[in-house]
């Protein structure tokens, strides 16, 4: 119920009181739909300022830079949590016990294996496919194998598809790698932790053991853990749209991959490190810092910005904070984080980047690592789409179980009126 209004003054002389509604924390929302019945549409490309549905996953802060995952801060999360007890937390909403964790993981470590026919989908894609095309096609794939043994309408069997989806997803992205490197898809391993897993059917062979290093393990559940969810950000919002017209969940989930892929979103980690291996070395920062500031140049430093934070994304300093631990305890030294952090110090003081509040994004320093810990760039958003999983399916449960309705925008017309056709 609101328990305020707003007062609109129609071009017509008459007003209208729009509702307002009040949210734990945040902006309140006015509710327009009352605007029809007067025969207007609210106009807002880009959603810069609209309020699509109501949440309780995730809240952002852009101006404090506060990214909460059902109250919890992301910062205390990434010291004291990990991915899967933040998977538990995003879908059923509160921390485990130590009991429902380990059945938790339990659950998940025992559906990491994938139907044995899927394996075949892999060889029709060329061996220089980009990670992230087979990744749309084998999750929409997946479609193929469980989409009639579900109903959206059961709580259980999205339960169900949630645990297959989370525990599946690392299977297929280190397939689409081995697919890409001519070497033999690795089964997973129960015996490992979910991101040592991950790594093993990544970088292991059948011809010798392989031994996952404790550091790069942390690292590896640090970076799915920061990816997780993100409130109603593109790729979540196309799921969320896509599933708000009863297609399964697998299919939705294969849309949101295609929504990450984008340069602007998710492409856009693979996207700086290409950004800074074009930029080379330091002194060639001020040249490729006038090409992000010219109007007429499509160029834009990468892994600045976003639309909501306006301060800085929390992500990006824990981030940062580990990537220095990852390089120190692997002994990489990276002469592109030099460059990065360079790049950061010359933005940050420049009016141009100040002024627009654009600063690092969780792309900026997410791929120093992924480098670091020995992903190739081409399997960087295939793991920010690993990791997002979780979100996006948190958020088609969070709108499929309460009565929803089907997205379905409208517009401002200008183009033709209608005219008849010519007779001659
Ligand atoms: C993610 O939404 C989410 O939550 C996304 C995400 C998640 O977890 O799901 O956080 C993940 O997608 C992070 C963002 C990764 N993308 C990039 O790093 C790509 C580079 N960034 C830009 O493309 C851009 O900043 C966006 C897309 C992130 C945000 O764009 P907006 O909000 O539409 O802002 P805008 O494009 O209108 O920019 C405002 C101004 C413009 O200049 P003016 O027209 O005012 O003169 O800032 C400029 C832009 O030209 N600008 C940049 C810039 N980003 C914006 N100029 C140079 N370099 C940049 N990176």
């Amino acid at each position: 119920m609101a328990d305020k209004h707003a007062t609109l003054t129609l071009p017509s002389g008459k007003t209208v009181e729009l509702p307002v509604y009040s949210g734990t924390i945040g902006p309140d929302v006015i509710d327009v739909a009352g605007l029809l019945k007067e025969g207007y549409f609210t106009h807002d490309p880009g959603f810069m300022s609209t309020s699509a549905t109501e949440s309780r996953i995730t809240y952002i802060d852009g101006d404090e830079g506060i990214l909460l995952h059902r109250g919890y801060s992301i910062e205390d999360l990434a010291e004291h949590s990990d991915y899967l007890e933040t998977c538990y937390l995003l879908w059923y909403g509160t921390l485990p016990t130590p009991e429902e964790k380990a059945q938790f993981v339990y659950n998940i470590t025992r559906h990491t294996m994938l139907h044995e026919s899927l394996a075949h989908f892999f060889d029709g894609f060329h061996h220089n496919a980009h990670p992230m095309a087979m990744m749309c096609g084998a999750v929409g794939a997946l479609s193929a194998f469980y989409h009639d043994v579900m109903d959206i309408r059961s709580q259980r069997d999205r339960e169900i598809a949630a645990h297959r989806l989370v525990a599946k997803m690392p299977t297929l992205a280190a397939m689409c790698y081995k697919h890409s490197i001519g070497q033999p898809f690795m089964y997973p391993r129960n015996d490992l932790s979910y991101a040592a897993n991950f790594l093993y059917m990544m970088f292991g062979t059948p011809c010798e053991e392989y031994v996952v290093s404790p550091a790069v393990e942390r690292a590896m559940d640090r970076i799915f853990l920061l990816h997780a969810d993100h409130e109603q950000n593109a790729s979540t919002s196309t799921v969320r749209l896509a599933g708000s017209t009863g297609a399964n969940p697998f299919a939705c989930v294969s849309a949101g991959i295609a929504a990450l892929w984008g340069p602007a979103h998710g492409g856009a980690n693979e996207a700086v490190l290409r950004m800074l291996d074009e930029i080379g070395t330091v002194d060639q920062i001020p040249r490729f810092i006038e090409k992000a500031k010219d109007p007429n140049d499509p160029f834009k430093l990468m892994g600045f910005g976003h639309r909501v934070y306006k301060n800085f994304d929390p992500r990006a300093k824990v981030m940062k904070a580990s990537s220095d631990e990852v390089l120190a305890e692997l002994k990489v030294v990276d002469p592109r984080l030099k460059v990065a952090m360079e790049l950061e110090r010359i933005a940050l003081s420049d009016p141009y980047f100040a002024d627009r509040k654009l600063f690092p994004n969780v792309d900026f320093y997410s791929g120093i690592i992924l480098s670091a810990i020995g992903i190739p760039t081409s399997m960087f958003t295939v793991i920010f789409a690993v990791s997002r999983t979780i979100g996006w399916i948190s958020h088609w449960h969070e709108m499929i179980s309460s009565p929803y309705k089907i997205g379905r925008p409208r517009q401002l017309y200008t183009g033709e009126a209608q005219r008849p056709y010519p007779s001659n």
